[in-house]
């Protein structure tokens, strides 16, 4: 059975279900602590492409905007937002909500990795209940008032990121992905399942495009030429944000520092940091 297929929107002319408007949506309704008025998750089919080190930029980006911004990890076996921010404080509980972690630029967060007794313990679930977990993040967690949730999803187009898309009311999705010849096709089938699911796509970003060399300031692509660029012209789709390998954000990230990054990359982000803030209601509806 195909799962995002939608009985109420069956005969419209994706026949999908699109959460935005469908009668029959699944999403999950907001609880009485949390006022979010957008939601945008950061996705990509591929692993270790960058999407949590780009979900936390954006959420920074958005912050140092004056925006008041949540980060939802959803990636429950691979969690690396905390890390990123260096938190360590596990969640309290307020009135059977559970309350999300401040980071200093108070920023707030959830991340299974918050509630293990040790960061390095593993998570050995199965993907329904990895499911429910990302869903418990939205019902059971008081986010307050948020002008932006990011949601950072785990790598490929499994049971989670299904479960994002349908469950979270979802008002964009940026994807994620390094320039190599495989990109194409990772590229491809996460654009595939958001518009099966019926969230608009607000652009692509490249990650680890290209490094700078420190002597002369030549642009060296270790992964080859990019091919991320002509997947976004092939999908109409713009790209947001080419990235370099910046060792800096690496190791502030290492470091959980991440917040303090003022490195080069900032300058390549602003547009992807503009789009989330100026997407219309609807976003780039596909
Ligand atoms: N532009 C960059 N320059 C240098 N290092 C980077 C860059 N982007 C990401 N990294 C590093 O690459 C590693 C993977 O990044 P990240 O965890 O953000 O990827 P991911 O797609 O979320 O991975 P996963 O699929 O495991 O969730 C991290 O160590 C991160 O610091
Ligand atoms: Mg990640």
């Amino acid at each position: 059975m195909d799962e995002t297929k939608c009985t109420t929107c069956n005969d419209k002319d994706t026949g999908r279900c699109n959460t935005q408007s469908c009668a029959g949506s699944t999403t999950l309704p907001p609880n009485p602590a949390s006022d979010i008025k957008q939601v945008i998750a950061v996705m990509s089919g591929k692993g270790g492409v960058g999407k949590s080190s780009v979900s936390a930029l954006l959420a920074v980006g958005l912050a140092r905007r004056g925006f008041k911004v949540g980060i939802l990890d959803a990636d429950i076996t691979g969690p690396s937002i905390p890390k990123l921010f260096g938190l360590v404080d596990r969640p309290e509980q307020f009135n059977n909500y559970i309350l999300p972690v401040k980071t200093s630029l108070g920023l707030q967060v959830i991340s299974l990795n918050l509630f293990l007794p040790q960061e390095d313990d593993p998570v050995i679930w199965r993907g329904p209940i990895l499911s429910s977990a990302v869903k418990q993040f939205w019902t059971d967690v008081a986010w307050g008032k948020l002008d932006y949730l990011i949601v950072d999803m785990p790598p490929g187009t499994g049971d989670v990121p299904l479960t994002v898309m349908q469950s979270l009311p979802l008002g964009g999705l940026v994807v994620v992905s390094s320039p190599q010849d495989l990109a194409m096709m990772v590229v491809s089938k996460t654009i595939k399942m958001a518009r099966q699911a019926g969230v608009p796509i607000l652009g692509l970003v490249e990650n680890m495009s290209y490094l700078v060399c420190p002597h002369c300031g030549e642009h060296i692509h270790p992964f080859g030429s990019s091919h991320v660029r002509e997947a976004a012209g092939r999908n109409g789709l713009p790209l947001l944000a080419v990235l370099p390998v910046d060792p800096v954000l690496a190791e502030m990230g290492d470091a959980g520092r991440i917040e303090d990054y003022q490195g080069v990359s900032w300058q390549h982000l602003e547009p992807l940091v503009e789009a989330v803030e100026k997407r219309d209601e609807r976003g780039i509806v596909l």
